[in-house]
């Protein structure tokens, strides 16, 4: 990548499936131009007055990467892109302590000169993080934020209008776009309001941190797996991976009392949701652990005697199968012997020709018009 701070080597984090797809877009290359033009991407003429730099949502580190003189702190939902980060920042030889990484819900160091967000698939999540930030921005601060324009509606605008202060848009360029927002001191955006929390109607109060998947309803995949639990599983060792708020595991845990659940999602709003979901179910007695991770990294080969899995679909803002794929193949790894993976997809994603390559077998356990429910056993 070049840009007006440098020419850059970057990667995405592997198995992206399209090896064509660019660590970076049109959009950090703009911002990264505005901020050049800006005199705010080095140190010089920046005072401690002036406060530090925060950027949200940097996808694989092209942002950090090219400002990581400012030190900057790179707060994100998704641990893949700690990960991509950290690479990145390696093949360019920057000392990886030269960027403070946050996850979603931590809370950054303030006093904030600079704020730069990339806009984020999710609308909540941005809201989340613009309430989270609001109070750390210095008087005058700049505000930036970035997207393709596809991504950028007039819904995103007005979140910037409505929690940082009066805003305007950039001409789109490269079909991106920038947004400028000015923080109005007067302005009380009152609190964030995530988390919710929403009662099923299968019983369990589910909680969700802004960035969550299927945060107002019960997904109809994840549905179809609850009514398709194995029963009787006595002290069986289980994951529930990619556990979003937690359903499927606080589920399978509440119908076997001795199991143990652990959760695992790449997603730090996930986890933290997936544990207030089992926490207000099963209390704060009951053993469970709650793993930030990518797919099964960190978890024991053969040790696993269930997996229950409702793969994502979509990388970012792109579509494909390729974590699904990793996922199974690591859950092939983790399960002892014997041990079985259950997944929900839709149909036309194919998720049983992938098992039966992967595992030697699949079988339909349940399904759907649009779904079905898959057991593979290693
Ligand atoms: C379709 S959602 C399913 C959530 C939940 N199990 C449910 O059924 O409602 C897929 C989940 O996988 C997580 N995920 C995506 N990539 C991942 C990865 N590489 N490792 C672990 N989890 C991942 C996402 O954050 C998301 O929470």
């Amino acid at each position: 990548m070049e840009v007006p701070q440098g020419k850059f080597d970057l990667v995405r984090f592997p198995y992206s499936g399209n090896k064509t797809l660019r660590a970076w877009d049109a959009a950090d290359e703009y911002l990264l131009a505005h901020l050049s033009e800006m005199g705010r991407d080095h140190t010089e003429g920046d005072s401690t007055a002036d406060g530090s730099l925060l950027i949200l949502n940097d996808g694989f580190g092209a942002l950090s990467v090219s400002l990581a003189d400012r030190c900057p702190q790179m707060l994100s939902d998704s641990y893949l892109s700690h990960l991509a980060v950290g690479e990145n920042l390696a093949r360019n030889a920057i000392d990886a302590g030269t960027v403070t990484l946050l996850g979603s819900l931590d809370e950054p160091r303030g006093p904030i000169g600079t704020l730069i967000a990339k806009v984020p698939k999710t609308l909540a999540l941005l809201e989340d993080q613009l309430h989270r930030v609001r109070p750390l921005l210095v008087p005058g601060a700049l505000v930036v934020g970035a997207g393709m324009t596809r991504n950028i509606h007039s819904s995103t605008i007005d979140l910037f209008e409505k929690i940082v202060g009066p805003t305007t848009t950039t001409l789109a360029r490269k079909k991106a776009r920038l947004i400028l927002a000015r923080v109005d001191a007067a302005l009380d955006p009152g609190p964030s309001p995530y988390p919710t929390t929403h009662h099923l109607d299968t019983g369990l109060d589910v909680v969700s941190h802004a960035n969550v998947f299927s945060r107002k309803r019960l997904d109809i995949g994840t549905r179809l797996l609850l009514e398709h639990l194995p029963q009787g599983l006595g002290t069986a060792h289980i994951i529930d991976l990619g556990c979003g708020n937690g359903i499927l595991g606080t589920v399978v845990a509440q119908q076997n009392p001795d199991c143990t659940v652990v959760f695992a999602d790449e997603s730090f709003m996930a986890l933290r949701s997936a544990e207030a979901t089992f926490r207000r179910t099963l209390g704060d007695d009951r053993y469970a652990e709650f793993l930030v991770t990518d797919a099964l990294d960190g978890i024991e080969s053969d040790s696993v005697d269930l997996i229950l899995n409702n793969p994502p679909f979509h990388d970012g803002h792109v579509t494909g199968d390729a974590i699904a794929w990793r996922m199974f193949v690591e859950a092939r790894r983790a399960l002892c012997s014997g041990g079985e993976l259950y997944v929900v997809g839709n149909r036309h994603l194919g998720y049983h020709e992938k098992l039966k390559r992967i595992f030697g077998n699949s079988e339909t356990v349940g399904s759907n018009p649009k779904f079905v429910v898959l057991r593979a056993v290693r």
